[in-house]
């Protein structure tokens, strides 16, 4: 019998995995439609999923050899909600999934996506949110950042200058720049959440009309 090749695998994805799908399963309702930003080899993507049996889970990501690896995951772990990746770059003035009378979605995630991408993609997530998400939706996001009066770790620190030294426009972003950004595209962030390893959820809703 020949065995299926093994999935790519990130070592991070498998730590983190578990305290991902718990932090969703507390902040999204019961059934809806999730867009996954760069999902990278599917990890998340796969192991949510299957954790979310009333969510459809969209992953998407613009790298071929990330959509092999998400579909690759997708085969290994099938689950009814998972639908086929999608190519989507961000920085794409029109998304794949924006077409006239498209649903939107109730949540977009992007997991570990904005610190090792220009800031432009900061930018364009902001907005693709604000194009997309329901009245009601959240965008979370997960990874490190860089918070005003919170040092630190010594480990975020050694992986920013390590971002920063494989590319420079690299680098773990500032909370309150990226929540600046939201603010411009019509979001606000609501919640930050604490997760381990140093890394944090974000997670961003539309900002209520004035008055
Ligand atoms: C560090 S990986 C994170 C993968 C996965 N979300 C995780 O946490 O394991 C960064 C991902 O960002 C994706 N990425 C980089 N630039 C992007 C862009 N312009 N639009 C969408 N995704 C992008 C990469 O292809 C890669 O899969």
């Amino acid at each position: 019998m020949t065995l299926p090749p093994p999935c790519p695998t990130s070592p991070a994805a498998e730590r983190n995995k578990g305290a991902i799908l718990a932090t969703l399963q507390d902040l999204l309702p019961p059934t809806g439609r999730l867009l996954e930003i760069a999902s990278g080899t599917g990890q998340h993507a796969a192991h949510c999923a299957a954790g979310l049996p009333g969510w459809q889970w969209q992953p998407s990501d613009p790298d071929p050899q990330s959509l092999d690896a998400i579909a690759a995951w997708s085969a290994a772990c099938p689950c009814p909600g998972l639908l086929s990746p999608l190519r989507l770059d961000v920085l794409h003035p029109a998304w794949p999934v924006e077409s006239p009378g498209a649903a939107p979605w109730d949540a977009i995630f992007c997991a570990n996506m904005l610190h090792i991408a220009p800031w432009a993609c900061c930018c364009a997530l902001m907005r693709g949110a604000a194009r997309l998400l329901a009245p009601a939706g959240q965008l979370i996001t997960y990874g490190p950042y860089r918070v005003q009066e919170e040092p630190l770790s010594p480990g975020n620190l050694a992986f920013d200058a390590d971002l920063r030294a494989r590319n420079p426009v690299w680098g773990l972003r500032w909370l309150h720049e990226i929540a600046a950004q939201a603010v411009s595209a019509g979001l606000v962030l609501g919640q930050r959440r604490a997760l381990p390893a140093n890394n944090q959820v974000l997670v961003f809703t539309r900002a209520l009309p004035a008055g």
